[in-house]
C-alpha cells in the first residue's frame, strides 16, 4: 500500500531525489555538510520528504497502552494519509486508510473505542476490525451488478508492536520492523520495556521542522550550555557509542549520575536490569519519528508528527516499569519536572535554529565528528530514502572502541553474563 499523494513525476524529477542534491551529507564524516536550509522550510522539499521518507518507514504512532483492548482505535497522520489502528476482537493489531470504500467518505475523525463494526456516517456502509466490508444497508437490494463486498474492504497498512511503541508503514517493499531497527531490540532485551506502561503524556506544537528537533536530540555538543543540569546528571565525557546496525543512533551515559536534586533517581529501578543497563542512560533516535531516553527507571519518549515545513507536533511520554505501578505523585513529578525544563530548553534552541534556518540566510556548515556523527548518519539515511536506495546503515565497529567518542566505555552493553549478552 503506498496511495501517492504527491504525483509520482513530481518526485522522480524533484531535484532533491538526485545523489547531486546530497554531495554534502554523501562526504565522510570528517569532511561532512550539515542539511541546506531549504530541508528545512521548503514546501516542495516537505511535499518530497512525505512520499520518499515518510510513506516507506516504519513511523511510530503512538504507544502500545493506548490499544489495550479489543475495539481500542487511534486515527493518525501519516505521509499526509489519515491511518486507522485498532485492536480486533483476536486482539490483533491492524491498519487501514482512514476512508470508506464506497466514495471516499472519512471513517472516523479522531480517538475512539470500537464495538465490532467501523460505520460510515455518510450511507452507513459498516466494516469489521479486520476491514472487511460486512454491510452495505439498501445497497444490493436497489439493484447493481456483479457487486462482491469481498473486493471493497478497507485498504491495509502495515501495523506492528516493537518494545512499548506501535508503528505504521504505508509499503509493503520496507523490510519487517525487526530488520528495520537491528539489533536495537537485542541491545534493550533487558529492560523488557514490552512490560513497561504510560504514565502521563503531553503534546506540544513546536515551530521548528521535525528534523531540528530530532537532530538536536542526537547530539550532546550543545549539553553544557543548554542545559547546565542535565550535563550534571549525563556528564559529557561519560557519552559513548550506542549504535549498531539498524535505522536509528544511538548514545549512551555510562554512568549516569545522581544529582543533590535527585532529577531522575526517586523512583525504584526496573527489575533484573544487568549492570550496564542499571548504571546507564540510553539516548537513541529511531528513524524517523521517535527520540528514546531509556533510565534505569523510566523513559521519557518524544514522538514527532511533521505538520508542515516549519510546525512538528511533539507527544512527551513519561513510562515506567512494572515495579513502579503504584509510584507516589510527589516521586514521579520530580522525574517529569526534570523533563519538562530540559524539554523546553531544547524547544526554545530549536526554534531559533528554524528562525536562523528560514531567514538568516544559512548555507550548510560543518558537523564536529566527536559530537555530531550521529547526524550525519541519520543525513545519510534521508539521502538513502530520497534516492530510492533501501540500505539499513551497519552500526560502529564495536562501542568498545573509541571512535567518536571520548575513550572505551567503562560497561558495554554487551557484557558477559548479562541479559542483554543472552537476549533476554
Ligand atoms: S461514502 Fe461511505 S457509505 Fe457512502
Ligand atoms: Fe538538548
Amino acid at each position: 500500500m503506498n496511495t501517492s499523494t504527491l504525483a509520482l513525476s513530481a518526485v522522480d524529477e524533484s531535484p532533491w531525489t538526485s545523489e547531486e542534491a546530497w554531495v554534502g551529507t554523501r562526504r565522510p564524516v570528517l569532511e561532512a555538510h550539515a542539511l541546506p536550509a531549504a530541508a528545512y522550510s521548503d514546501e516542495h522539499f516537505f511535499d518530497v520528504e512525505n512520499e520518499t521518507v515518510l510513506a516507506t518507514s516504519w513511523v511510530c504512532v503512538g504507544i502500545h497502552d493506548e490499544l489495550s483492548a479489543p475495539g481500542s482505535t487511534i486515527v493518525r497522520e501519516v505521509a499526509g494519509r489519515s491511518v486507522i489502528i485498532t485492536r480486533n476482537a483476536a486482539g490483533e493489531l491492524r491498519g487501514f486508510l482512514n476512508a470508506c470504500r464506497h466514495r471516499g467518505t472519512q471513517l472516523l475523525d479522531g480517538d475512539c473505542t470500537l464495538g465490532s463494526t467501523i460505520r460510515c456516517p455518510y450511507h452507513r456502509w459498516g466494516y469489521d476490525l479486520d476491514g472487511n466490508l460486512v454491510s452495505t444497508p439498501q445497497f444490493a437490494e436497489a439493484g447493481i451488478d456483479g457487486f462482491d463486498k469481498g473486493e471493497y474492504g478497507l485498504h491495509a497498512v502495515r501495523v506492528a508492536a516493537w518494545q512499548f511503541l506501535v508503528f505504521v508503514c504505508l509499503s509493503d517493499e520496507t523490510p519487517g520492523i525487526d530488520a528495520w531497527f537491528g539489533d536495537l531490540g537485542q541491545r534493550l532485551a533487558g529492560y523488557r520495556l514490552a512490560d513497561w506502561h504510560s504514565h502521563q503524556n503531553l503534546t506540544i506544537e513546536i515551530e521548528a521542522n521535525w528534523k531540528l528537533v530530532s537532530e538536536n536530540f542526537q547530539e550532546y555538543y550543545h549539553l553544557p550550555w543548554v542545559h547546565p543540569e542535565l550535563a550534571s546528571v549525563s556528564r559529557v565525557p561519560d557519552h559513548y557509542r550506542y549504535q549498531g546496525s539498524g535505522m536509528y543512533c544511538g548514545q549512551t551515559t555510562t554512568p549516569i549520575s545522581s544529582d543533590e536534586r535527585g532529577d531522575w533517581d526517586t523512583m525504584a529501578p526496573a527489575e533484573g536490569l544487568g549492570p550496564s543497563d542499571s548504571a546507564s542512560g540510553r539516548f537513541i533516535a529511531l528513524f524517523p519519528n521517535v527520540l528514546l531516553s531509556i533510565l534505569p527507571n523510566h523513559a521519557f519518549v518524544l514522538r514527532l508528527e511533521a505538520v508542515a515545513p516549519g510546525i512538528t507536533r511533539e507527544t512527551c511520554s513519561w513510562l515506567l516499569p512494572p515495579t513502579t505501578d503504584n509510584v507516589p505523585d510527589a516521586d514521579f513529578a520530580v522525574t517529569r519536572d526534570f523533563w519538562l525544563d530540559i524539554n523546553a530548553e531544547d524547544i526554545d534552541i530549536v526554534q531559533r535554529g528554524q528562525l536562523g534556518l528560514t531567514t538568516g540566510g544559512y548555507t550548510p556548515g560543518r558537523l564536529s565528528p566527536r559530537f555530531e556523527e550521529p547526524l550525519h548518519r541519520f543525513h545519510n539515511m534521508l539521502a538513502d530514502r530520497f534516492n530510492g536506495i533501501t540500505r539499513i546503515p551497519d552500526g560502529d565497529e564495536s562501542d568498545d572502541q573509541p571512535l567518536y567518542g571520548t575513550g572505551i566505555n567503562p560497561l558495554p552493553w554487551r557484557m558477559a553474563g548479562s541479559q542483554s549478552e543472552k537476549g533476554i
